[in-house]
């Protein structure tokens, strides 16, 4: 970190002696602290000790090219801002060293205006970064510690008001007229519908954050699509849905957390019942080759038109809107495709109108065999 009160330092890399003072000259009037090095190797040494604001390096030194040096130092002190000093020859050389994080260069000769109007701008570009990146980080904290927040907040109250209506049907239940009743079990059904949606939301934050599906193990993908059947086939039968599974056997394992992948699947054949009318089909297969695992899921439901399809992903966004016939937050994609991420797959979706839905599911299959034989990947 530095002290903005204190004089920015500026470092020189340059084997030129002439070059090196004449720099130190100009910056030192203009108010910076100059360090100057003759080789490539110390300059290196120089701007790891004292982070620089500033360096300027030349591209033609001998040992270590002043490329390798903007290479090493934009990589180690991001923070510092790299000005490439080159000759009128070398211009292909300054927007290579641009790519590989130079903010800028300096064609040599160069005269005092040039250096000190330079130096400014730069360390402004500095100041800016530095600015957005601060900003940056507090906004993803604010929204880490608001989305727990809330989530918390919200989750207690919620547990009591369902256990005040449960107590109040065990106690006064029976009393109760038909209209009373109705109203109660409304409560119960939107109450239910907020816990879920807290739950749903505080897994994405614990997936982000990293304490969801933190430890990975070794798993068969069959075991995982027949939890999910066994959930989801009375949910089928209940809505005159078949659901069938084509999977082959002796698939390649894939490394991963469970429970979390288990979900996936409940979640999108679920949405599947959700979207698909009675009569139906729902079909989960799997293919795989020596890398990849492909796990399919089609539906012969209403589909998803071309302009939301690429909106179900992102939270909250449900295409009914609030006219949507079922219940749901809109968190359930979200999740799933944090879920494919966390475990270095992806999840596709393909869609016609009218016709049906198919999501596709990747996993990496290909594990490292050191990994493998420890049985567990964390
Ligand atoms: N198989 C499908 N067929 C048609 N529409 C679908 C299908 N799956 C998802 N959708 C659409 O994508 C939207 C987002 O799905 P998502 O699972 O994120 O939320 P949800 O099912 O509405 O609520 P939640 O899963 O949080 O209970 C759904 O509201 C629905 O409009
Ligand atoms: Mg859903």
């Amino acid at each position: 970190m530095t002290n903005e009160s204190v004089k920015p330092v500026i470092l020189i890399i340059d084997d030129e002696e002439a070059l090196r003072d004449g720099c130190r000259q100009v910056l030192e009037k203009s108010g910076y602290d100059v360090l100057t090095a003759e080789q490539g190797i110390d300059g290196i040494k120089l701007a790891r000790e004292r982070l620089p604001e500033m360096a300027f390096i030349d591209l033609k030194m001998p040992n270590i090219s002043g490329m390798e040096i903007i290479e090493i130092l934009s990589r180690d002190i991001p923070d510092t801002v790299l000005v490439m000093i080159t000759g009128f020859a070398t211009i292909v050389s300054a927007v290579e060293a641009m790519q590989k994080g130079a903010y800028d260069y300096l064609p040599k000769p160069f005269n005092p205006d040039q250096l000190r109007a330079l130096t400014k701008r730069g360390l402004e570009h500095r100041h800016l970064k530095i600015e957005t990146k601060k900003l940056r980080e507090e906004k993803d904290q604010m929204e880490r510690n608001f989305i727990t927040f809330v989530s918390h907040e919200m989750r207690s109250p919620l547990v009591v008001i369902r256990q005040y209506i449960e107590a109040l049907n065990t106690i006064a239940g029976e009393r109760f007229d038909h209209d009373i009743k109705d109203i109660i079990e409304r409560c119960r059904k939107r109450i239910q519908n907020l816990e879920e949606m807290v739950e749903h939301w505080l897994d994405i934050s614990r997936i982000e954050n990293g304490t969801l599906a933190q430890q990975k193990v070794n798993l068969n993908i069959e075991a995982i699509i027949s939890k999910s059947m066994d959930e989801m086939t009375p949910v089928c039968r209940k809505r005159g849905i078949s659901l069938e599974t084509n999977i082959p056997t002796e698939l390649p394992q894939i490394t991963g957390d469970e429970e979390s992948l288990v979900r996936v699947f409940t979640n999108i054949i679920g949405n599947a019942t959700k979207y698909t009318p009675e009569g139906g089909k729902i079909t989960v297969t799997c293919q795989h080759d020596e890398y990849y695992i492909n796990a399919t899921i089609a539906d012969t439901g209403k589909g998803i038109s071309p302009d939301k399809l690429s909106l179900i992903f992102e939270p909250f966004f449900r295409c009914g809107g609030k006219n949507e016939k079922y219940s749901g937050s809109g968190l359930g994609l979200t999740f799933c495709k944090k879920i494919m991420e966390s475990h270095n797959g992806c999840i596709a979706v393909s869609s016609k109108e009218g016709e049906g839905t198919t999501f596709v599911l990747t996993f990496p299959c290909q594990i490292d065999p050191v990994e493998k034989a420890s049985g567990l990947i964390s």
